[in-house]
């Protein structure tokens, strides 16, 4: 058996999957040498991954105000919530949400409880990556939508102020991307 062969097996491939890489190679007999870069290239390793980390100066984020920033191609959400903001999405009872995951990438077991989605113990910090479940519009911010949070207006999702979805067509709450405090005014992403 080739190498070819073995990583479509291994791997849950097709042989249809491993046809299309071998031709793409550039013929029969460098097919076999062709195929390793060509499925490497279309799933980065985990160490590239793992490089892809930044920090966030947050000293200028006001209360009541979101830093939207870009990362790994996609916008991140930085908001620094009011006390109502985070007094409303506490006292949200989670077993009435479509989505009673918390959505943490940093753990997820947890369930939607705003303690399990925010950066502090306070609440004031909700970091989420800007992209709406649904079909993947940005929504808008600014304390938007039925709920208070934000608003996609594509086909109509409201989060919450903790990003969670309440209602429209979205099945899951904002993603939280790992996230943490590294100092007073600095948020590290990944
Ligand atoms: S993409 Fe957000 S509601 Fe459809």
């Amino acid at each position: 058996m080739s190498h070819a062969e073995d990583h479509a097996e291994d791997h849950g491939g097709t042989r249809r999957d491993f046809l299309y890489y071998a031709t793409a190679g550039t013929g029969a007999v460098a097919a076999g040498a062709a195929v390793w870069p060509l499925v490497n290239q279309m799933n980065p390793s985990a160490d590239v991954t793992a490089l892809s980390s930044i920090r966030v100066d947050v000293a200028d984020v006001e209360v009541g105000t979101q830093l939207t920033i870009k990362w790994l191609g996609k916008p991140v959400f930085i908001r620094r919530r009011t006390e109502g903001e985070i007094e409303a999405a506490r006292a949200v009872d989670i077993s009435t949400l479509t989505d009673t995951m918390g959505q943490n990438r940093a753990n997820m077991a947890l369930d939607a409880s705003d303690q399990n989605r925010t950066l502090d113990e306070a609440g004031e910090w909700l970091v989420m990556i800007g992209v709406c479940t649904h079909l993947g519009c940005v929504p808008i911010g600014n304390a938007s939508g039925d709920f208070g949070g934000w608003f996609c207006p594509c086909h109509g999702s409201h989060y919450d102020t903790a990003g969670r979805i309440r209602k429209g067509p979205a099945p899951e709450n904002l993603w939280v991307p790992v996230a943490e405090f590294i100092d007073d005014t600095t948020i590290k992403l990944g």
